[in-house]
């Protein structure tokens, strides 16, 4: 039963590129990790302090999560237009847990984007459900396409299938893109006709690079049928942490699907870390100190993404600008010509191409957008900010931060990189 599952999966693409580049890095080789997504910043003081002060706290706790932290996720997402009570939410040990949870108890296949996130499509084959990957429309992420959504829904009916649950990923990964709030409002009128459960993964929402951007949650528009997670890990820099928090929607559907959830959390994890709990609460509740680290983040997020954008521009590959998060999704296809003078006619040869010759790291198409004939490679940008906390904190504070020198140096290397991967061989 698990080999029939599990045929062909390997350790995950980001983790897998993390763990190479560690490994050239201990062999003393340059390295530019632009492969996984982690955020290169400092904790903030007030989350340590509370961590310290809740270190105590040894027993395991409700499975849903203690109610400090569920009454201020609740709070979190009141203040985003979506009326929560405690009740709705469950707490996990990152969000990550939570998606997997959630398309476990789903129990039906799964539409994705395409491109979207590595690990939706990998834990929807764990759960042993099939997957349907649909295009975005150009320039927009993290949600398919209305019309070929629909037209992929009725191909799907008429084979006598039936797709259930739709993920999508306000703000993006790996596009850096945040759908607009038209194409959410028809996604959501579409998973109302075709009774669709759409799982929404908002753990970027907080990071548009203009504080101004809309970043539309689905369970605006489907209240009844959205489930949202989120986490900490972006917004605040604490993916070792893992915690994550999961919205149900109100009403006898949603408790049900809580319940499996809940049923399923007990039977893996029991319960999320207790002092990190306490600690998320604190986060949830918003206080303003965190408000603006998170918005300083979000700042040299989008200055940073944008100068990698404009270099991977220079060279010839396209792209959209990026919008939120740390991450840039260039499609080198108008370069395909110089690329296999290198010998590279693929993603993943591009991508092996770069960190065997430069160090650096990037996550090929396939991983986000399932078998498909395409020169795009994923680049993270937010391990570009210092090899210290005091450089770190640095280029958070920097009115320029593209103007530091251990910034400046790292695109630097990234442009280098491109320019040998485009010059003459
Ligand atoms: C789109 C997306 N969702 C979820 C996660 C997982 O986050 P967490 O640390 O909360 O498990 C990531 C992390 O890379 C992500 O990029």
């Amino acid at each position: 039963m698990l080999a029939s599952t599990m045929g062909g999966m390997k350790v995950s693409a980001t983790l897998a590129i993390n763990q190479e580049l560690l490994a050239r890095r201990q062999a003393g080789q340059p390295v530019l990790p632009m492969g996984f997504g982690e955020v290169g910043l400092p904790v903030h003081p007030r989350l340590r302090h509370a961590l310290a002060e809740h270190a105590g706290r040894n027993g395991y706790g409700p499975v849903a999560g203690v109610d400090e932290l569920r009454t201020a996720a609740a709070g979190y997402w009141a203040r985003r237009g979506l009326p929560t009570d405690p009740a709705q939410v469950v707490a996990g040990p990152g969000s990550k847990a939570l998606l997997y949870a959630v398309l476990l108890a789903a129990e039906a296949d799964v539409a994705l984007p395409a491109p979207s996130w590595v690990s939706y499509a990998a834990q929807a084959t764990l759960a042993g459900r099939r997957v349907w990957h649909v295009p975005v429309e150009p320039g927009q992420g993290g949600a398919p396409d209305p019309a070929r959504l629909a037209a992929m829904l009725a191909e799907a009916s008429a084979a006598g299938e039936a797709p259930r649950v739709l993920v999508l990923t306000v703000a993006d990964n790996p596009t850096g893109r945040v759908v607009s709030t038209a194409t959410v409002a028809a996604i959501a009128a579409l998973a109302e006709a075709h009774d669709l459960l759409i799982l929404s993964d908002e753990i970027y929402a907080d990071l548009p690079h203009d504080p101004d951007t809309v970043v539309p949650s689905p369970a605006w528009f489907a209240p009844e049928r959205t489930v949202v997670t989120t986490g900490l890990s972006k917004s605040l820099a604490v993916g070792g942490w893992r915690t994550g928090v999961a919205r149900f929607p109100a009403g006898a559907r949603g408790e049900a699907l809580r319940d499996r959830v809940l049923t399923i959390a007990s039977e893996i994890w029991s319960a999320a870390p207790l002092p990190v709990q306490h600690v998320a609460a604190d986060a949830f509740a918003e206080p303003v100190e965190l408000r603006q680290r998170i918005l300083a983040s979000a700042r040299l997020h989008g200055q940073v993404a944008a100068s990698a954008a404009a270099r991977l521009r220079t060279v010839g590959a396209l792209l959209p600008d990026p919008q939120a998060g740390f991450y840039v999704y260039p499609d080198f296809a108008e370069l395909a010509e110089p690329l296999a003078r290198r010998g590279i006619t693929d993603a993943a040869g591009l991508s092996r191409w770069l960190v065997d010759q430069h160090g650096l790291g990037s996550v090929p198409a396939p991983e986000f957008e399932g078998p498909v004939d395409a020169l795009r490679v994923r680049f993270t940008t937010s391990m570009l900010y210092g090899e210290s906390d005091t450089e770190r904190l640095a280029s958070l504070q920097a009115d320029d931060p593209l103007a530091l020198p251990w910034i400046s140096a790292q695109l630097d290397r990234f442009s280098e990189a491109l320019d040998d991967l485009l010059g003459s061989p």
